[in-house]
């Protein structure tokens, strides 16, 4: 069931949103070679009980036998795509670290991830990172009320796969905004003029991941990393959309990461 926001909802997923924004502004002047997953971890934490936020991550409690989420964001580098889970891992030059945090505000969630680039990274890597914002951003950009879900994934795909990129299957974006994750399920693939008809009122997350090479993903024994079966990089961007009479209202933007202009 889809649940429609009114305005004051739309509003207070924006606060919640924007502090979700506002921890990953604040950890990209943290971000350098040396420190760890474990230490990212900690100052998102502790930037959104500042800020009177609760991370929806931790204790989170997937579906199947996994264990809880540990913890208050998901840190993940490389080949891993998404949901890694911090700890002592030292990040590295060139490497591309995906953080993906979700606020919990006054019972109103807010969920957005970027993919940050340590230092100079390869010009495969840096292709990979700005296709994939581009691709999400094109996304957004079909959303309207009465546009069509498929229009989404379209957009995504067509963009990444001209670039001889993939879109990984296994996870979607979903309804965001009463609950962590609700209706529907948002493909980042898909053909234009298929699928529901948006409505005015909707909220949701549109968070391509995009592979190097092949789409297929596989689980760790933690229950939780995603990496890549063949090794390549991902990346990842996400943001909570609201969708409007006229257009798409974006709840995830902050000081450091504003719209950018269309491409
Ligand atoms: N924030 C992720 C999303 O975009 C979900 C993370 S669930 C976790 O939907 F348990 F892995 F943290
Ligand atoms: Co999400
Ligand atoms: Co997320």
């Amino acid at each position: 069931m889809i649940y429609l926001k009114n305005k004051h909802q739309i509003e207070k997923i924006r606060q919640s949103g924007r502090v979700a924004a506002q921890s990953l502004d604040m950890i990209s002047q943290h971000l350098r070679p040396g420190i760890t997953t474990g230490e990212i971890n900690k100052l998102i934490h502790d930037f959104l009980v500042k800020n009177e936020a609760t991370p929806a991550t931790l204790g989170y409690k997937g579906r199947g036998n996994a264990p809880p989420y540990p913890a208050s964001c998901c840190v993940s580098i490389n080949d891993e795509v998404v949901h890694g889970i911090p700890g002592p891992r030292k990040i590295q030059e060139g490497d591309l670290v995906k953080i993906d945090v979700t606020a919990i505000l006054d019972g109103y969630f807010g969920d957005t991830a970027r993919t940050f680039m340590i230092g100079s990274v390869s010009p495969e890597a840096a292709k990979l990172c700005r296709s994939t914002e581009e691709a999400m951003y094109l996304a957004i950009r079909t959303v309207a009320e009465g546009s069509r879900l498929g229009n989404i994934g379209y957009a995504i795909q067509s963009h990444v796969e001209a670039r001889g990129l993939s879109v990984v299957k296994a996870f979607v974006g979903h309804g965001v905004g009463l609950q962590f994750h609700e209706d529907p399920n948002i493909n980042h693939y898909g053909q234009k003029g298929t699928g529901m008809r948006l409505k005015a009122g909707m909220v949701f997350t549109i968070e391509p991941m995009i592979n190097s090479g092949g789409p297929d993903v596989a689980i760790l024994n933690d229950g939780w990393t995603a990496v890549t079966v063949d090794g390549s990089l991902s990346a990842q961007f996400e943001h909570s959309i609201a969708v409007t009479p006229d257009g798409y209202d974006i709840l995830t933007l902050s000081e450091l990461a504003p719209e950018p202009l269309p491409f």
